[in-house]
């Protein structure tokens, strides 16, 4: 599928999406503390977009005051999780102009993620529009704070009435937009638990689409992650129980004490993740290739025990470029290099946040401005 190319250098409209104003916006005050230190994904705005999809094609679009969506208790989405989603934020530059990170990856991931869940492809220009007309009405939320962006949240879920397991013949599209601080906070690095025995997807399955049920999976090892004093669940492949796959949100990229980086190649079980695709461009412009390959975790834990491996870290929107301090399981617990940053991954992490923030070029064309 082939897609229209986004000018550059001109501010996307977000006229397919006509705004109906909330007619009880938070006061400044409000705004100001709501968005003083938000819990990721608490906060929300004054607004969201939707757009519905029925009979063949989408109608309805607009931006309206955000408020409960009324559902019939019986919709497929309840029962069955048809549902996709994206996460994507919205970056205040020093000049008060607001930009959208590579939100076109998002768009494509998302037609990706809704074929596999037999859902209707929401088209790119709808997606992007939907986001910018959101900006557009929310911008006085959108943090001004080194770290901080407005995340939006764009999703589409079965709307029909029916309890029989097929695809729906109604959907609805809904994108929030929440201010967000950084997801992890803290110079140390995050702990992870290596879930043994659960997986997050299989062959086959629905590991590379972003869909609620992937997460839903995640949940129990994820609770045995935070039993375990640690923050983030790691994966391994369903079929042996070997090879490292992803964080529960995140991707994970390793460094060899060579310099060389090398990541989980994308194997069908594998969030593309659009951090972990702009780490891997920023890396290789840095003449520092990736390899993506198969990663057993017995190199992993032989590799940092005997400092073969010097560094881990996770990327992803949400929580940017994470390092992972320590590993454990049931039968380790190791610590990465001295369990803090490590010099690849605050490197790759400067030079992302300079782009998305406007403090350098943006040589790769990554940016669309939306204010
Ligand atoms: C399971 C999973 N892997 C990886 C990522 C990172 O993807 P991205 O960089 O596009 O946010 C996410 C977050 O969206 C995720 O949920």
């Amino acid at each position: 599928m082939t897609f229209p190319a986004i000018p550059t250098g001109r501010t996307l409209s977000g006229d397919a999406f006509p705004l109906t104003p909330n007619p009880h916006p938070a006061t400044d005050t409000e705004r100001a503390a709501l968005m003083t230190d938000p819990v990721f994904g608490k906060v929300f705005t004054d607004h969201m977009a939707r757009a519905t999809w029925s009979g063949g094609s989408w109608g309805d679009r607009g931006v309206v005051p955000l408020e409960p969506i009324p559902m019939h208790p019986g919709a497929a989405v309840l029962h069955y999780s048809q549902q996709v989603f994206e996460g994507l934020k919205a970056y205040r530059h020093a000049d008060g102009s607001i930009h959208l990170f590579r939100p076109t990856m998002n768009a494509e991931r998302m037609i990706d993620s809704a074929y596999r869940l037999a859902m209707p492809p929401l088209p790119v220009d709808d997606f992007l529009a939907a986001c910018a007309a959101l900006v557009q009405a929310d911008q006085r939320w959108v943090p001004e704070a080194d770290g901080a962006a407005l995340y939006l949240r764009p999703y589409l879920m079965a709307t029909e009435t029916s309890l029989l397991v097929q695809p729906s013949d109604t959907y609805d599209l809904v994108v929030t937009a929440s201010p967000v601080g950084a997801y992890m906070g803290g110079g140390g690095g995050v702990s992870i638990w290596v879930s043994r025995g659960y997986h997050r997807a299989n062959d086959g399955g629905t590991g590379e689409a972003k869909t609620g049920g992937n997460y839903a999976a995640s949940m129990l090892p994820q609770q045995q992650a935070k039993e375990n004093g640690c923050g983030q669940v790691l994966f391994l492949d369903a079929k042996e129980d070997r090879y490292v796959e992803e964080l529960g949100g995140m991707n994970l990229m390793v460094v060899l004490g060579d310099g060389s980086v090398a990541t989980p190649r994308l194997s069908g079980t594998i969030l593309p993740g659009i951090t972990r695709d702009s780490v891997m461009t920023l890396l290789a412009d840095a003449g520092r290739p990736v390899r993506e390959r198969d990663i057993e975790i017995d190199e992993i834990r032989e590799g940092v025990a005997s400092g073969a491996i010097v560094e881990l870290f996770a990327v992803g929107t949400a929580a940017v470029v994470t390092p992972i301090g320590e590993l454990r399981s049931d039968d380790f617990a190791l610590t990465v290099g001295d369990g803090k940053a490590g010099p690849v991954g605050s490197w790759v992490k400067k030079e992302l946040t300079d782009i998305q923030y406007g403090r350098t070029a943006d040589d790769h064309g990554w940016l669309i401005r939306v204010v």
